[in-house]
């Protein structure tokens, strides 16, 4: 080999070396539509010759054909690459970006500033170490920058950028610049943002983005792009102590059993004490397995498979943890909520919550106040709706281990679930446990429910009339009732007149009034169940989720599901109550049916057709089902 080929392949090699060996930094650009944010990313990659040729004389026919600024290049039309974006002159979705300099690799989520696509922020702002926040120098701090910046903070980005923006179109007035500044220092003050760097920018024509600028020589700071690689890293050094959340459990045959996941703190080693969470069993770590074998050691963003000394019962789900520093084990919390989607966030209403590789039934069991995203005020909610945030009280169906969102990202973030749907409805960070795992005793009774039952001689059911008002439940199921007490079994009625006068006289027909007037109905039938009764429970409960929530609550078998189906037209017809005439004539809002929704059983028990048949024959029908 020529000393030449030896002298190129040693730069190349070195070359490379140093570019893996720099540091990577995440940020996130939030700004409202129009702040110049595409420009600015596309200013970014363009000056750091991020772009290949062929991109570049695209770009610049572009830019002729769709572009905003005259024969020069438009930067914007780089990032805004999708031709539907270009239609609706809007960027929809977080793009990633990567770009670099001799310092720094960088990744840049590019967040759209359109306030229903305050979830891609999110999306983008969880795993950023820093955020660019853009400002138009004409219209200095917006609802969006404050509310950007309030995301921002909440997910845990403590650095900001704050690049004032078109500074041209102001004439580079140093004042205008202050001013700005000197309003996002007190809003960062009081988000708790602890570094804040501002710097004013023109990104059209590039200065102080890339470089100084001599129209602003009053700016004595660095530019834009040397404040991305001088901007310090989120823990650079401090690893944290081991958590792996177990993202499957690798089990080829009957001899290997490993666990894998990527850890998400700390360093795990073979010898290591470790913890299982939620059941907390201690081992240690035999091997650690990388993608190429056995590894001496592994740290925190390495995917890895353990195996363990022992052979411990440890699922999908679960936590392997530093068994000297574990994290907490809890399933009460409070946290703040992000809400994300159109419908509103009820109480009461269940949920899934994934957090790590753990999913588990929640219920936000109260909100204790929403934020004002503009003035940080605390203001009573009974219901968060789209872009709110809120802190709120959390109940999970199962114990998780977890870390205050402050201290760990993956342990402390986590996103909730519409349970019918599978779209995410929310992001959230957890503060604190309101109640550990540990102090949860459910004491067992001493008399348990199969002998309360035995004594009665009869199975234990729930019998839910679910249906439109005036569909004939209450006439059916005291039918029943009186059918089943005249054969000698022990049953109670729950309905509107016994519940929604006393136990329930705190609610109205809100959707959230409503959720929680059947939380409180399944519970006491649940409770009514326990002590061997027959219960009866009729009340419209519109919501399939809560219908579900109830089953839920009860042992396979139990809960028997009945639709009473009469048509709305049947039931205005009837209209018993005149309660259908009130609500055609706008005197009864939220009347089911009318103005309010039901959502039909989909797989109920029984389905009884109000139209066919007599409530006798009905009854009778319930009554086998009861009794069977
Ligand atoms: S539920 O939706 O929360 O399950 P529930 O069964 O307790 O409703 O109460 C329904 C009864 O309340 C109806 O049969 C009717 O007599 C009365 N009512 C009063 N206002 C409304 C309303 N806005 N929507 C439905 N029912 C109402």
């Amino acid at each position: 080999m020529s000393a030449l080929a030896e002298d190129t392949r040693r730069q190349i090699a070195d070359y490379l070396h140093q570019h893996e060996r720099k540091s990577l930094l995440r940020f996130i650009t939030c700004g409202s539509v129009d702040d110049g944010k595409s420009t600015l990313i596309g200013r970014l990659l363009h000056d750091c010759q991020q772009l290949f040729d062929d991109q570049l004389a695209a770009l610049e026919r572009d830019s002729r054909r769709h572009g905003t600024q005259g024969d020069n290049i438009d930067f914007a039309l780089l990032v805004d690459g999708l031709a539907a974006e270009r239609e609706q002159g809007i960027t929809i979705d977080v793009a990633y970006r990567y770009f670099s300099t001799a310092q720094r690799k960088f990744i840049v989520a590019d967040c759209p500033g359109h306030e229903q696509y305050t979830r891609n922020m999110a999306t983008g702002a969880s795993t950023a170490d820093l955020a660019i926040v853009l400002v138009d120098a004409r219209k200095g701090l917006l609802t969006q920058t404050r509310r950007h910046s309030y995301i921002v903070a909440l997910l845990g980005v403590r650095q900001v950028i704050l690049a004032v923006n078109k500074m041209d179109l102001v004439g580079y007035d140093q004042g205008v610049f202050d001013a700005i500044e000197a309003d996002y220092r007190e809003l960062a003050g009081k988000l708790g943002i602890e570094k804040v760097r501002c710097v004013p920018i023109s990104a059209r024509d590039g200065d102080w983005v890339t470089r100084a600028s001599d129209a602003m020589g009053w700016y004595r700071g660095l530019t834009l792009l040397q404040l991305l690689e001088q901007a310090e890293l989120d823990h650079a050094d401090d690893l944290g102590a081991m958590r792996l959340p177990v993202q499957w459990v690798n089990r080829p045959d009957a001899d290997f059993r490993g666990y894998s996941g990527t850890l998400a703190a700390g360093i795990a080693e073979p010898g290591m004490e470790v913890v299982a969470l939620p059941s907390g069993r201690r081992t240690r770590i035999a091997r650690v397995i990388g993608t190429s074998g056995d590894l001496p050691q592994a740290q925190r963003g390495q995917a890895v498979t353990l195996t363990l000394a022992d052979e411990i019962d440890i699922s999908r789900g679960d936590v392997l943890a530093d068994a000297r520093h574990p994290p907490e084990v809890a399933d009460q919390f409070a946290a703040h909520i992000l809400w994300m989607t159109e419908e509103a966030l009820l109480p009461g209403r269940q949920y899934w919550l994934k957090s790590a590789t753990r999913t588990v039934g929640v219920q936000v069991s109260d909100i204790k106040h929403k934020v004002d995203v503009n003035t940080q005020e605390h203001l009573a909610a009974r219901r968060l709706q789209l872009n709110e945030v809120g802190y709120c009280k959390l109940t999970l169906a199962a114990p998780i281990a977890f870390e205050c969102y402050a201290d760990d990202r993956t342990l402390g973030g986590f996103i909730l679930v519409d349970r019918q749907t599978h779209a995410t409805v929310a992001c959230g960070t957890l503060s604190f446990a309101l109640r550990r795992a540990s102090n949860i005793h459910w004491h067992t009774l001493a008399v348990d429910r199969h002998a309360r039952a035995r004594i009665k001689g009869q199975t234990p059911r729930c019998l839910w009339f679910t249906g439109l008002s005036g569909s004939g439940k209450s006439t059916i199921a005291n039918l029943v009732d009186r059918r089943l007490h005249a054969q000698g079994f022990h049953t109670y009625l729950l309905d509107g007149d016994n519940i929604r006068h006393g136990l329930n006289k705190d609610l109205g027909f809100t959707p959230e009034d409503r959720v929680e007037n059947i939380r409180r109905v399944a519970e006491v039938a649940r409770l009514m169940t326990d002590a061997g009764l027959i219960v009866l429970v009729s009340f419209i409960s519109p919501y399939r989720s809560e219908r579900d929530m109830a089953r839920a609550l009860f042992p396979e078998g139990e809960f028997v599901e009945i639709f009473v189906d009469t048509p709305l037209e049947v039931c205005e017809q009837r209209d018993t109550k005149g309660l259908y005439a009130r609500a055609r004539a706008g005197q009864l809002p939220n009347f089911t049916g009318i103005d309010a929704p039901y959502e039909v059983p989909e797989a109920p028990e029984l389905r009884l057709d109000t139209t066919a048949q007599a409530p006798e024959e009905l009854a009778a029908r319930v009554v086998a089902l009861a009794v069977e």
